[in-house]
């Protein structure tokens, strides 16, 4: 079974009363997500090895911890994802990114794949997908599948808000997979909306509606 983490950190927890607040501006709703990404990075980076080296200070040399392993990767569902990449790429500056162009047929709430550009070699990276909001789960599947498909073992999901639909599908589809969630909402309602939810993420970053 794919683990769960809820990230109930104060500062992720503040951020997000914000976030879904109907009268947050664009560019607040932006800053938000970017800043939620980057604590959430923090956390889902956690367990990734590290290695010992030995640094040379300005008076003696000290045994320090670098990362080791598998490279890393960042790839964002399109649009929403993309608010989340910056503030991980800070944190992270040698990880490559690739992008999945996914949208949710308005009737059907089936994903759409419209674009795929990964790293060549995405196969030996462990890939952090990031999309702000886990709802049917759809989106999700479908970005891990094409992930798996292209060779990708070492996969890392991060959501804003998830709900019980959505982490279920994720969880019997993908087993393996470490599922990162800053809240996990009541309910999808009938357009396969998050309820309480934020509305739609990509319309508040990118301000279409
Ligand atoms: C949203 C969101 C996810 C998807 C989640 O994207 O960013 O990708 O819906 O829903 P699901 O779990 O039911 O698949 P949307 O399809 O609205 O596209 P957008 O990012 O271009 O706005
Ligand atoms: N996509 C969104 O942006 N919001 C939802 O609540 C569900 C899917």
């Amino acid at each position: 079974m794919a683990t769960l983490h809820v990230l109930d950190h104060p500062l992720i927890q503040h951020k997000l009363a914000i976030l879904r607040n109907a009268e947050t501006g664009v560019k607040e709703f932006r800053e938000l997500i970017s800043e939620i990404a980057g604590l959430m990075c923090y956390e889902a980076t956690r367990n990734l090895p590290t290695e010992e080296v030995e640094v040379q200070t300005p008076v003696a040399v000290a045994k320090c911890r670098m990362l080791s392993g598998k490279k890393l990767a960042i790839v964002p569902v399109l649009r929403a994802g993309l608010g989340m990449v910056d503030s991980m790429v800070d944190m992270i500056p040698s990880a490559k990114i690739g992008h999945i162009g996914l949208y949710r047929d308005p009737e059907t709430h089936q994903p759409v794949e419209y674009y795929c550009k990964l790293p060549e070699d995405i196969e030996n990276r462990v890939v952090f997908v990031v999309d702000p909001m886990l709802a049917t789960g759809g989106s999700a599947v479908a970005a891990i599948d094409f992930l798996k498909a292209k060779g990708c073992r070492n996969i890392i999901m991060m959501n804003i808000i998830g709900c019980p639909e959505g982490v279920k599908a994720v969880q019997e589809a993908h087993p393996d997979v470490e599922l990162y969630v800053a809240a996990v909402d009541e309910k999808l309602n009938d357009h396969a909306y998050i309820i309480p939810g934020l509305g739609d993420a990509g319309d508040r970053i990118f301000g279409t509606k």
